[in-house]
């Protein structure tokens, strides 16, 4: 993988990313198409890195760093990673859980005034916003680095797509992978960032799978013409299943399947595991209800709960991405 030869995706494209990097440093993490695949690749050593660090029970490296959380949403794994992170690196946290009704939203200030303000407590942000684009304002006024945890119903979540993204790379080449990405596609943050990403690589395919009136966007399905990916749009889970090396599972909401369908059309469960190949990779980001049968727990190719740890491990590289100075 490392010695094949990568053309970052801004010189694919022959034009720059947003937010992207200052001389070659990340300085805001808000979407994953900022990402280059030299970057990935730092990263990935790092997290690499960090697996021994964790293991060791931490370092002392960041003791003097302190990172604030902001969430409006509920998380589980995104915000507590991210401060077991920090904590693993050695530094200290300041959080505010329940954002929109501890924080001084409630009383009407806007996120701009909030992070100027937290900004000047902490040396980086980390934020789940309620409103899709919350954390492009956000690092538009801060002058500390803030990550997207997670904005809006359809907006990114790019640090779970790159846990995501790790969690195949440990696996096998990321270089002609086939992926089936499938749920509630639309308002699928995770989906978005993870298909962003797997167009970085060459001869990737996505097969979007989900009720036609969830589908993917429009937005990412120009973005990976532009980008020369292959994909295609399928109702119909039975049709891909046995063809794919990766199923990225996310949520479905049963109120939001209508017509003829059902959410258990598009569920993984004991049926769909026998028509997989014997070495495909099962990822889901988490929560789950009714899209993932927990029989597929004890399945070897089932890594959920391996990529929620890659989260702890990535998610400590890219803060040292984003404290180091040099
Ligand atoms: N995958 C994920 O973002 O989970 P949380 O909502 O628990 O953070």
């Amino acid at each position: 993988m490392k010695d094949q030869v990568f053309i970052p995706d801004a010189q694919r494209s022959g034009r720059a990313e947003p937010m992207a990097t200052r001389e070659g440093k990340l300085k805001h993490v808000i979407e994953s198409q900022q990402f280059t695949v030299p970057l990935l690749m730092e990263l990935f050593d790092r997290s690499r890195g960090m697996e021994r660090v964790v293991e060791r029970g931490g370092t002392l490296d960041y003791q003097n760093r302190i990172m604030a959380t902001l969430f409006y949403t509920p998380s589980t794994r995104t915000r507590l990673s991210f401060e077991a992170a920090m904590q693993r690196l050695g530094g200290r946290v300041v959080s505010t859980e329940h954002a929109r009704e501890f924080s001084s939203e409630i009383e009407g200030e806007n996120v701009e005034d909030t992070i100027h303000i937290v900004g000047s407590y902490s040396d980086v942000i980390v934020i789940r916003h309620h409103e899709e684009g919350g954390a492009k304002r956000a690092a538009q006024v801060s002058h500390v680095p803030v990550i997207n945890a997670g904005d809006g119903d359809g907006g990114q979540h790019p640090t779970q797509a790159l846990l995501d993204l790790y969690t195949i790379y440990r696996e096998r080449p990321l270089d002609g992978l086939s992926v089936a990405i499938i749920g509630e596609l639309d308002k699928g943050r995770t989906a978005r960032s993870l298909a962003y990403l797997l167009a970085k690589f060459e001869r990737v395919k996505i097969c979007f799978v989900s009720p036609p009136e969830l589908q993917m966007k429009p937005d990412i399905l120009e973005y990976l013409e532009g980008h020369g990916v292959r994909y295609e749009l399928e109702p119909d889970i039975d049709r891909i299943i046995g063809e794919v090396d990766v199923v990225y599972q996310t949520r479905i909401r049963p109120e939001r399947v209508t017509g003829l369908r059902s959410p258990q059309q598009y569920a993984i469960n004991s049926a769909v595991l026998r028509k997989m190949k014997p070495d495909a990779l099962i990822l889901h980001p988490l929560p789950r209800t009714v899209e993932l049968d927990k029989s597929v727990d004890e399945d070897p190719r089932a890594l959920y709960f391996r990529q929620a740890v890659n989260g702890l491990y990535v998610r400590m590289a890219l803060l040292t991405m984003l404290l180091d100075k040099e």
